[in-house]
């Protein structure tokens, strides 16, 4: 009976069709369900999405009781016009100055795409206008995801101003709904906030058009009904928008204490013009459903998103070094070789050369003054190429990587010189710099070659290049294309040119590892992640700070994707100093490098990080594939933990940390989750000579562990602990 709907619609693939009488449209995942609801007049309602009811059509001659000529039926697509007044999904200018859309039901088709996957697409129709909305619902049955999108086809004789042209919309009914969201800045992304809605909107939003995730992120949880949040227990809606420039996901309340949710493209960039007959094709929005708390919320986004949107091999990917916070701009050969001799010799797996390695002759990079565009190596580094670099670390069984910013163009660069067209601007005003550098023009066909074709060239440098590292160090200002009519365009057609860039790299380039960096966190969404096998999380490698960052950000994004380093101390963005266990421990959570000087450190400090690295090799595959589960959180516990559970519940690696301490009455103690109840786990606290648990080294019942607990001895600020547990 499980995936039954498909089933049906696989040998008959349901298709309705408008002048019938009234109708549900069911999507349905293995524990939730969003009911559309068709009325006899055509309009299309959003009546659910929670938990499943069963069969949908008990909800046919649904009564809200309100009052029908005052417009507060929710729709599923609300467009501006007609009765409708809450925000709109959709507003339309037309070529007369007209701005009302009416958008009715014109049929729908149900299509099983998999075992595990059945689309839903209705389809509304303006009758006056010939504006067309296809609603896409892609159910994902085992995950609980439902990703929905918007295909908006101006069917008119003219051109059109899309004044809002968003995604997806749901609308929900609950007593309370606590948002969770995440702000932040440069090196402090992705900080939880949270608050209780209230009547009006409220807008997580960005309108950088590029580096858009530092400030905020386009995703979000709403646990509903209930002014707390739970990790475990009570409904927990979560979402994220797949893009990569603006976005803006608005929650309104109304009067009838109905929250609107409409995600996608912000519209206050401009108008995008549509021109008659075509179709433009919004971004995925992602939702999942939990009732169960926000911990099972995560993990079904994490498991959607390692089943169906991330880029990455099946293996899991090299721990490495990076020499930015190593050396900075400050290298040659023989510094670098250094390096690669002692990444080798503390069993790391690649090393990555990042910032400053071109700019050829005229212009080399040596600070961040010059030389973006122009990427042939500066031959004062490094006289005899990467490539000896590149084989000095293959020499070494390890793999190489390589730092480009392929977007950008430095003012002083024989690029900005040959192509001032290329550049982000409008004509009559200055062309403003971020960091000493400007924007290339990705809605310009010829730059979108010139940028594949750095990433080709790169690649090209050596043989064996393993992982690009693909920074975005500023973001839009004044902006303008050289070859567009309608400037209202560009930012939408900038993300999309980045994509076709991204998806002729993946044609040419399959297996090579791509980090998607933009100043640290600025990029990191599902859109840029279904191209990059991970994301820088942070240019703040510090390891307190990491902590909040690293939470923050796997409410939403798996750690598989987690750039996550262990840098030297003092700290270089907080001064702050931790033990090198603390920051391993917390680096060991995320997908494990280094980005230090290595000569700094003393032998005894390279015998422990050769144990670290040692012993997350043997674990990592629970980090990348295992399931989340945490143990509370840093912003109210003195001590925080998390654990990651393979899918058999045979195996599990619990970190756990002491980020304030006031005295030694306070001992932590972690009720484990996600383990078998049935099952016995020995124990196993790892890289210590000493264990802070007694029990380190014995087996406990699974039940013990979740309902007695583990109490390590964590009596220090910054004391740290990663226990390994395997059935027996
Ligand atoms: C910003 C990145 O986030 C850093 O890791 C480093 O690559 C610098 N750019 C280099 O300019």
């Amino acid at each position: 009976m499980k995936r039954f709907l498909p089933l049906v619609a696989f040998f008959f693939c349901l298709v309705a069709n408008a002048g019938d009488k009234a109708k549900v449209v069911s999507v349905e995942t293995e524990s939730s369900q969003m009911v559309l609801y068709v009325h006899q007049n055509g309009e299309v309602s959003f009546y659910h999405y929670g938990a499943k009811f069963d069969d949908p059509d008990q909800i046919l001659g649904y009564k809200s009781y309100r009052r029908a000529d005052y417009g507060t039926e929710p729709p599923a697509y609300p467009a501006r016009g007609g009765r409708h007044f809450n925000q709109s999904a959709l507003a339309v200018r037309y070529a007369d100055g007209a701005i009302n859309t009416e958008l009715f039901y014109a049929g729908h088709q149900v299509t099983p795409l998999s075992d595990d996957i059945t689309r839903t697409v209705v389809n509304l129709e303006d009758p006056k206008t010939g504006m067309k909305v296809s609603l896409y619902y892609d159910a994902y049955f085992d995950e609980d995801v439902i990703v929905s999108h918007a295909e908006i086809t101006n069917g008119g004789k003219k051109p059109v101003q899309l004044e809002s042209y968003y995604s997806s919309g749901i609308v929900l009914d609950s007593p309370d709904y606590l948002l969770t969201h995440f702000y932040g800045a440069w090196a402090r992304e992705m900080q939880v906030e949270r608050e209780l809605l209230t009547h009006g909107t409220k807008s997580v939003s960005s309108l950088k058009g590029v580096r858009t995730t530092h400030t905020e992120n386009p995703s979000f949880m709403l646990s509903l009904g209930t002014r707390t949040f739970s990790e475990e227990s009570g409904e927990v809606i979560a979402g994220a928008l797949a893009w990569s420039g603006n976005y803006s996901i608005d929650f309104q309340m109304d009067e009838t204490n109905r929250l609107s949710v409409i995600s996608g493209v912000n519209p206050a960039g401009g108008a995008y013009m549509l021109d008659k007959g075509k179709t433009l094709h919004t971004p995925d929005m992602i939702y999942t459903y939990s009732s169960c708390g926000a911990g099972q919320a995560s993990r079904n986004l994490h498991s959607w998103a390692r089943n169906y949107c991330l880029y990455y091999s099946s293996s899991v990917a090299p721990s490495l070094l990076n020499n930015w916070e190593g050396t900075y701009f400050d290298f040659n050969e023989d510094i670098l070789k250094k390096i690669i001799d002692d990444v080798a010799s503390m069993g790391l797996e690649m090393f990555v050369l990042d910032d400053g390695w071109f700019g050829g002759t005229d212009y080399p990079r040596n600070n961040s003054d010059q030389g973006l565009g122009d990427w042939q190596i500066d031959p004062v580094k490094l006289p005899d190429g990467v490539s000896v670099i590149a084989d000095y670390a293959h020499s070494k069984n390890l793999r190489f990587g390589i730092w480009i910013e392929p977007e950008m163009v430095s003012p002083r660069s024989h690029l900005a010189q040959d192509h001032p067209d290329w550049i982000v601007r409008e004509d009559g005003r200055e062309v403003t710099t971020i960091r000493n550098q400007w924007l290339l023009d990705l809605t310009n066909p010829d730059v979108q070659d010139f940028v594949f074709g750095v990433f080709d060239s790169t690649m090209q440098l050596a043989d064996g290049i393993d992982y690009i590292k693909w920074d975005c160090n500023r973001h839009v200002e004044s902006a303008g294309s050289s070859v567009l009519g309608n400037q209202g365009n560009f930012w939408f057609d900038y993300t999309q040119g980045l994509y076709s860039v991204y998806r002729r790299i993946r044609e040419k380039y399959p297996d090579v590892i791509i980090q998607s960096c933009a100043s640290g966190g600025g990029r990191v969404d599902y859109g840029a992640l279904r191209y990059c096998n991970e994301a820088w999380t942070s240019d703040n490698t510090e390891a307190l700070t990491r902590v909040f960052i690293q939470y923050g950000t796997n409410l939403i994004y798996p750690a598989m994707v987690c750039g996550s380093h262990v840098s030297a101390v003092p700290n270089h963005q907080t001064a702050n100093i931790t033990p090198l266990k603390f920051r391993f421990d917390v680096a060991c959570s995320g997908r494990l490098g280094m980005e230090l000087q290595p000569a700094d450190m003393n032998d005894s400090e390279k015998a422990f990080a050769r144990k670290a690295i040692e012993s997350y090799k043997a674990y990592r595959d629970l980090v990348y594939y295992g399931d989340l589960y945490r143990l509370g959180s840093p912003y109210e516990d003195d001590s925080y933990a998390l654990m990651y559970v393979n899918e058999d519940k045979t195996r599990a690696v619990v970190f756990a940390y002491t980020l304030k301490y006031m005295g030694r009455t306070q001992r932590p103690l972690f009720r484990l989750s996600g383990l078998d109840a049935e099952k016995n786990y020995r124990v196993t606290e790892l890289n210590v000579e000493k264990s802070c648990f007694w029990g380190s080294g014995k087996t406990f019942s699974g039940s013990y562990l979740k309902n007695h607990g583990l109490n390590p001895n964590m009596e220090k600020l910054y004391s740290s602990a990663i226990f390994y547990l395997e059935a027996e």
